[in-house]
């Protein structure tokens, strides 16, 4: 195999990608950005076509600019013809889904799928790169199978390379990622690796293949671990009278500790943390290993989304008949993407109440109205609204859910000038304590004190 390489060095390198979600469309793109040849298979066609007129199917910042520009120049190109793609390829990383299943392990058919494709196309030695979140071990029986189904003479291997973008910014987070983690099982397999990455000029990690996959679910737990840690301190916060905001600031100058993911609010969402801390804490209990830490974590989660509801259950009694502003829907801002955002946990709550909820969010309500149709839903009502000043007028109540900007930017004032009774439950901690107590804003917030209007029963600044 050492010979196909030099043969390679002067040619540019053919790239087939798998799968053009986050991970897939993402990596080719910023291949073809890089100057190697892409084509990025999928199944659906329709999609492909899309693709082709510089149209994304995922929101991503920058993503459809780079995708026109590499299109054009030849590059990159789409197709549903995987036979022909993998046949010509040099490398083919494979970019599809691993959704959680019932029992927290992750879903490997669409992985075993492609394997199966390559093994039937392959006509040449290639190296098959496995970016898909997988548990640890699964890149030996990637390898395996394929070299079970291979159907000629050729030589496949599998190599490791987990990816570490993260929504909203997943082209800059490739571009310029902190670290490559490749993970390899021979010499070959990671110097046609690291020749791959190194138009990129970024710090290469060269592990073998299972630390790999570790240091993904590794990685990304430790995450989830620290918001949980911060928001179960924040909930201790609110008990005894400190202020997590005050708390994190202050811990944040510590470089053991950093000062990125402090931020404590109603639970981390999206497609990775919930799914990865389930699928480590399901590869751990199949070993018969207690990962406590992990469990931990996914309990303090599972108990924060749905906190800022049941504190108001217990102010309003009940939503029924009430006009609920909801601000903000996607689980993170830069995303229209709902997996595990709060607003999943929490909308049904409210309408199974019988609340008329108001939803507003600058990408996310066309994909949520795929799942809450506008009009009566169950016992409740929802309406997609275009400005925050519609959900806000004459609102009973308001749930802040994701930190838009277009949703920071509201000044505290305009609570009390637009909504029926301004009382606000803040989810991410938008809004200062001083700020809403100037604007008479009732206002929860996470980790927080409390602040309550004049008039009312309670004094102000009161714990909750
Ligand atoms: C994450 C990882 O950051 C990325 O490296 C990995 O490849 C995929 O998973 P992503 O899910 O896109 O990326 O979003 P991220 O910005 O990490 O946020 C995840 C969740 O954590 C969001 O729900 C966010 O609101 C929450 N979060 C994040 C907090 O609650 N507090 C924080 O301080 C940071």
């Amino acid at each position: 195999m050492e010979t196909s390489i030099s043969t390679k060095k002067e040619q540019e390198i053919k790239i087939a990608v798998a799968g053009t979600g986050y991970v897939g469309l993402v990596a080719g793109v910023c291949f073809a950005e890089v100057g190697h040849k892409v084509t990025c298979v999928d199944i659906d066609d329709s999609k492909v076509e899309l693709m082709k007129c510089g149209i994304s199917p995922i929101y991503e910042k920058g993503l459809e600019e780079l995708m026109q520009k590499n299109y054009k120049s030849g590059k990159i190109n789409y197709t549903t013809d995987f036979r022909t793609a993998y046949r010509e390829a040099d490398a083919i990383f494979i970019g599809v889904g691993t959704p959680e299943q019932p029992d927290g392990s992750a879903n490997l058919s669409y992985i075993a799928t492609v394997a199966r494709q390559i093994a039937e196309s392959v006509e040449k030695d290639c190296l098959v790169v496995v970016k898909s979140t997988v548990p640890v071990g699964t890149n030996d029986k990637v390898e395996q199978f394929i070299k079970d189904f291979l159907v000629n003479d050729v030589k496949v291997e599998v190599a490791s390379n987990p990816e570490f973008l993260a929504q909203g910014s997943a082209v800059d987070d490739t571009l310029y990622a902190e670290r490559i983690i490749i993970g390899t099982e021979s010499k070959w397999a990671e110097t046609f690796l690291k020749k791959i990455y190194a138009p990129f000029n970024l710090p290469i990690v060269s592990v073998n293949r299972r630390s790999a996959e570790m240091i993904k679910y590794a990685s990304n737990d430790f995450l989830a671990l620290k918001i949980s840690y911060m928001n179960d301190i924040a909930n201790l916060c609110e008990l005894v009278g400190a202020d997590i905001e005050d708390v994190a600031k202050g811990m944040s100058f510590d470089e053991r500790i950093g000062s990125k993911f402090l931020n404590a609010g109603i639970g981390y969402g999206g497609s990775c943390f919930p799914k990865d801390t389930k699928a480590l804490d399901y590869m751990a209990k199949q070993q018969g290993y207690d990962l406590k830490t992990v469990k931990a974590a996914i309990e303090v989660n599972n108990q924060q989304k749905a906190k800022l509801f049941y504190k108001a259950s217990k102010r309003l009694i009940t939503f029924s008949g009430l006009k609920v502003a909801v601000l903000g829907l996607t689980f993170k801002p830069g995303t229209d993407d709902l997996r595990e955002a709060p607003s999943i946990d929490n909308v049904p709550l409210l309408l199974d109440q019988g609340a008329h909820v108001y939803a507003y969010d600058p990408v996310g309500t066309k994909n949520f109205a795929e799942k809450y149709p506008e009009g009566k839903n169950g016992n409740g009502n929802i309406s997609y609204v275009n400005h925050i000043e519609s959900a806000l007028d004459q609102a009973n109540v308001c749930f802040i859910f994701t930190e838009w900007q277009e949703i920071k930017n509201l000044p505290a004032e305009i609570y009390k000038k637009l909504m029926r009774t301004p009382l606000v439950y803040d989810g991410r901690n938008i809004y200062s304590l001083a700020e809403m107590k100037q604007a008479e804003v009732e206002y929860y917030s996470i980790g927080r004190k409390s602040v309550k209007v004049k008039g009312t029963k309670y004094a102000e600044y009161q714990n909750s």
